[in-house]
């Protein structure tokens, strides 16, 4: 199976995740990047059911406006049943590093607010150990010198994202060569930066489930 194959196959299970657990008129969150675009896709067959939809990017409120499927401010809304995204990684704890995309600061706010957390993926984003993938960290222009000091001493390499300015007007610092032994703790030691405006690592509030696609159908898991 191709990869576009796998994420399609991941998007319609998560589909029919949602149509089974979500109440009618509940609110949905809606993550960002390829998968969730496959997601977003799938989902206009079921906007009728859907109360609305939280939207973790610019990018991502675009295509679900295009489906004529409703999109409502954060602030609008009281809960959030479930939230749908995918991941760069995630490891055997359900702990992900996000960001790939540049949307992570809006994510882990839709995350927090969400119930339950669905990750979708394919099985090349399961890895025993995380940090293969550069970690994104979302920083205050002003202060990303400063920032990429500190994360330097945290053992990793960072650079900034040339070309990127996130929805929120910051940059992305991308940490290369971690190995990540202690999610929960280096999600927690990043934030401590001054600067800082999140980090792609979601740890402390990781997946709930995850539904992998695998050339073997898609598994679900559960935290
Ligand atoms: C967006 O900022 C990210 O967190 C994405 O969820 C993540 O990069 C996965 O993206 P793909 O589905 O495109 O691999």
């Amino acid at each position: 199976m191709t990869q576009d194959e796998l994420k399609l196959a991941v998007a319609r299970a998560a589909r029919d995740y949602v149509a089974d657990r979500l109440p009618v008129g509940a609110i949905l969150g809606v993550g960002t990047g390829s998968t969730a675009n496959f997601f977003i896709d799938e989902i206009a067959a079921i906007k009728d059911r859907l109360g609305g939809t939280v939207a973790s990017s610019e990018a991502t409120a675009k295509r679900l406006a295009g489906h004529g499927i409703r999109v409502l401010d954060l602030n609008d809304v009281d809960a959030i049943g479930i939230y749908v995204d995918g991941a760069d990684e995630i490891d055997h704890g359900m702990a992900m590093v996000k960001g790939g995309g540049g949307a992570l600061t809006r994510e882990k706010i839709v995350a927090a607010v969400a119930d339950t957390f669905v990750c979708i993926c394919d099985a090349s984003k399961r890895v025993d150990v995380m940090g293969r993938f550069p970690l994104p960290v979302e920083v205050i222009p002003m202060a990303s010198a400063y920032v990429a000091r500190e994360l330097a001493k945290l053992g990793g390499t960072p650079r900034v994202r040339e070309g990127m300015i996130t929805d929120n007007g910051n940059l992305i610092l991308d940490v290369h060569g971690l190995s990540i032994t202690d999610p929960v703790g280096l999600e927690t030691r990043i934030n401590q930066i001054v600067g800082v405006v999140t980090n792609g690592l979601f740890a402390g509030r990781g997946a709930d489930v995850l539904l992998l696609a695998t050339a073997g159908g898609v598994k679900t898991y559960t935290r």
